[in-house]
Order: structure tokens, then sequence, then C-alpha cells
């Protein structure tokens, strides 16, 4: 669904759509020095010290996409591929060395605060206070908003039970809790403000089936029901599938091939008339197996 708005454009008045998310060019490398296997003599380790060969890694290499509002668009690639990095570089955690991103228009650098309160991360390193209960953590970052205890605690609740945790959990300390559990926490937390760009880093990995299931369904529910911006990482291929609007295949800090489902099949030729799958594209297309060495 576009947005429209009227803009002023050569001094004409024209129609133009309002994307939520749009990312242009950006990248992202780190910079590491490279260790080297071999047995050094003590005068070859000095020498070193102050010739350290440094690699470049491109994390995030002139990445560019727009998601309007009320879409999902998912990030499908293999571990290392640069997912985490494109997220924190949109949630203004990192700062791109090229290219720029705007959220509703506000460039993510220059006007990070008015960014940061439209947005929220789930992402697997969330931090709790791990010996006070999801009841006490979820308090405690809507006090951080500025919501009432009573309301955040009706609210979380509400977010939980939907998420198929059950309320009287919700006093055991965080750390007693299985990590499906925790993540639907994470996931409560960022959606006890309203974040009109919520970017979901790997939301799902790692989770039990059931967790898995009420996770994916309650992101179809949030889609449905909010007007918001939706970013999904994702390494399985069926959620991609069954979750996002759009998807991106990422590999080595390029996007390879972007499109719906129906578009990204449509890139490769079927083999033996036998129609393929979003695997078998992701397969031709970057030569990875994600079912290998996975977790
Ligand atoms: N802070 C960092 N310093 C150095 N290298 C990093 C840093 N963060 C990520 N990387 C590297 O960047 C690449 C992309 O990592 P990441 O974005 O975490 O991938 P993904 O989330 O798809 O698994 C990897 O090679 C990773 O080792
Ligand atoms: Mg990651």
């Amino acid at each position: 669904m576009f947005y429209k708005s009227f803009r002023f454009m050569k001094g004409k008045l024209v129609e133009a759509p309002i994307y939520g998310l749009t990312v242009r060019g950006v990248t992202k490398h780190f910079h590491k020095t490279k260790k080297s296997d071999e047995k050094l003599r003590f005068h070859q380790k000095i020498r070193q010290l102050f010739k350290r060969e440094k690699e470049t890694i491109r994390a995030v290499d002139g990445i560019s996409l727009d998601v309007s509002i009320g879409e999902i668009y998912g990030i499908l690639g293999a571990n290392g591929s640069g997912k985490s990095t494109l997220i924190r570089l949109i949630s203004t955690l990192l700062l791109p060395d090229a290219g720029s991103i705007h959220v509703f228009g506000d460039d993510v650098v220059t006007n990070s605060m008015k960014v940061r309160r439209v947005m929220n991360r789930v992402s697997v390193e969330a931090s709790f206070f791990k010996r006070l209960s999801s009841a006490e953590n979820l308090i405690y970052a809507a006090r951080l908003y500025g919501i009432s205890a009573a309301e955040a605690s009706k609210k979380a609740r509400n977010i939980l039970e939907r998420l198929g945790f059950e309320a009287k959990r919700m006093d055991e300390e965080m750390e007693q809790l299985s990590r499906g559990m925790q993540q639907k926490v994470a996931i409560a937390r960022a959606l006890l403000t309203t974040p009109m760009l919520l970017l979901l880093d790997e939301p799902t990995t790692g989770l039990d089936p059931k967790s898995k299931r009420d996770v994916q369904a309650f992101i179809e529910e949030i889609r449905d029901d909010r007007n918001a911006v939706i970013v999904l990482t994702t390494h399985d291929m069926a959620e991609a599938e069954r979750l996002c609007d759009r998807i991106a295949i990422i590999d080595n800090g390029k996007f390879i091939a972007e499109g719906t489902v129906k578009e990204l099949i449509a890139k490769v030729p079927p083999k033996d008339n036998t129609p393929l799958t979003l695997e078998d594209v992701f397969i031709a297309l970057t030569g990875k197996n994600l079912e290998e060495g996975e977790e």
C-alpha cells in the first residue's frame, strides 16, 4: 500500500508515494587485522605489530531498497551475509561509510533522535535484567517510553498472550525462561509502543517449532492490524515465503535479487519442467544451501 502525498517538483505539484524506508547505496566495511597461522619468531612478531595486514570485510556493500507502509520486506541470506549489519545501520546503531537511509523522510544520521522514536528493533542479542521477571523488565522498558506501569502491564500481558506465552509465567525470572520465551518478551517489549518501523532481525532463529509458529502468526497479525513498515531478516526460506511481501536475497553484503516470491522464481529457468521453489532460486543464485551448517 502506498501513501500518496503531493510535493512540489520543479515548480509543479506532483503526486508521489511516501516510502516508509528508503536505503540508497549504503555501504559498511569493517577492518580486521589478519591473523596468520604460521609460527613466527620473536623479531617477526615485533615486525608484524607494526606492519599488520588489514583485511576489509565488506559487510554491507552498496545496498538500496524501498519499503512502503503496510509491507513486510524480507532479507534472506546465509550467516555472515550482512543482514544484521544492514539492520544496525537502519536502526542508527552503526554509521554508514557511504550512502543514505531515510525513515519516513528523515535521515537516520542527521535526524537520529527523531528516527529512534518511531522505530524498534528485535534481535537475538536483546538484553534484559536476567534476575528480574519478564513483567518487571517490560514495565521498566515502558517507563523509559513514558508509559505508566498499569498500562504497560496490561499491554504486555495482551501481547504475550497473543504470542502464546502463559501469563502465569510472567513473574518468573528471565533466566528461568527458554530462548523462545525470552524472544517473545523481546517482541512484546518492542511493541509496547507503536513503532512505525519495526526491524525484526532473525526473530525466529533458534526457537522451538511451537514458538516459531507463535511468533510468525503474531508477525502476520501486526502486519494486518497496523500501518507499519516491517523489515525482517531470516535464513528460513519457508518463513520468508510465508511472511514477506517482497524478498531481497543478500550474499556477501550485496543484494543479488529482489522481488515477490513469484518474481524471484521467474528469474531462474526451470529444469525439466519441474516448478522451482524459493530454495532452488536461492541455491541457483548464491551457490549456497542454507540447510547446511545452520545453527
Ligand atoms: N563489528 C564488527 N566488526 C568486524 N566485523 C564485523 C562486525 N560486525 C559484523 N562483522 C562481519 O561482517 C559480516 C556480516 O555480518 P552480519 O551482518 O552479522 O551477518 P548476518 O547477520 O547476515 O549473519 C561478517 O563477515 C561478520 O563477521
Ligand atoms: Mg545476524
